[in-house]
């Protein structure tokens, strides 16, 4: 029998945890404060940013946002990033990628206040991360150690196999899972597009994570008998629905699925576990500013 790992269980147990820290924070008058700032109008970047704004009042952080025109200067989205870095009633917040070409999105990042960088991009944060010393988990890694915990998936001796090399999930998660953390101590093998013989390196890991950005591009016969697989890809493809497109994941399910001994869906899989952890950070942020 394969497990199904149902993500959005679990940010559901994170939440419940979250909430009580919250109100605690609250009752010492320093409710946390999220803002998202969205330069453009890009319709999944508008999804994703009320998504998180929703997710901030269910738990009772407050959500602030603000809008940034996708023609103005790249000075307006800094101007916005320092009246952010000064407010106090905003302890964390994020710009959403992508930004408009225009703009160099490092940065933003290097502007960001590292004690507000929720998303755990700024370089200083990368730099912990690295050494050791993680200030800010990027939320899509820290969700996916979190779900492996809660499966109850040993890292630890384990071959790993990420296929992806992003600074947002691949890098970081890479890093994370070498380190002799708790759920660390794997042996981790980061694959990408220039990658000689992908389907060796992912028929030799206990754990499979694909963070490519590719449609279904692992499929049954990349995987051995009892895999572990967390597909983070959420991909947009045309479809016969009412919005046109379906999302799907970079792992093909149908065939993976029977081969596989845990498995995470698309949606429902690793998505809600990044929404919980930005809020998890959020806490973190205020918590470190306040105490
Ligand atoms: N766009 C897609 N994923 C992310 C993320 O994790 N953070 C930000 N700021 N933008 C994104």
């Amino acid at each position: 029998m394969t497990t199904h790992i149902d993500g959005n269980a679990v940010a559901s147990e994170i939440r419940d945890e979250l909430t009580d820290a919250i109100e605690t924070l609250a009752s010492e008058g320093s409710r946390p404060g999220l803002a998202t700032v969205l330069m453009g109008d890009d319709p999944a970047s508008q999804t994703y940013v009320s998504m998180k704004q929703r997710d901030c009042e269910e738990v009772g952080i407050e959500p602030h946002h603000v809008d940034v025109d996708g023609d103005a200067p790249a000075d307006e989205l800094f101007d916005t990033i320092e009246t952010l870095n000064d407010d106090p009633d905003v302890h964390g917040y994020l710009v959403q990628a992508p930004v408009p070409d225009h703009v160099d999105y490092r940065q933003v990042i290097r502007r960001i206040d590292p004690l507000k960088d929720v998303d755990g991009f700024h370089p200083e944060n990368v730099g912990r991360l690295v050494a050791g010393d993680a200030r800010f988990r990027p939320c899509t890694p820290h969700g996916v150690q979190k779900l492996l915990e809660a499966t109850g998936v040993e890292t630890e001796g384990k071959d790993i196999t990420i296929v992806g090399r992003s600074d947002i999930v691949g890098k970081p998660l890479a890093n994370l899972l070498i380190q002799k953390a708790d759920d660390g101590n794997a042996t981790v093998t980061v694959c990408h597009s220039r990658t000689a013989d992908l389907a060796s390196k992912t028929r030799n890991a206990d754990v499979v994570v694909a963070a490519v950005g590719v449609p279904e591009l692992i499929d049954g016969s990349m995987i051995s008998e009892d895999t572990v697989v967390i597909d983070v890809g959420v991909n947009r493809v045309d479809a016969d629905t009412e919005k046109g497109y379906e999302l799907v994941g970079d792992v093909d399910f149908d065939s993976v699925e029977p081969k596989a001994s845990a498995i995470t869906p698309v949606p429902g899989g690793v998505g809600p576990m990044t929404r919980a952890m930005l809020l998890y950070n959020t806490v973190k942020a205020a918590s470190l500013q306040t105490g």
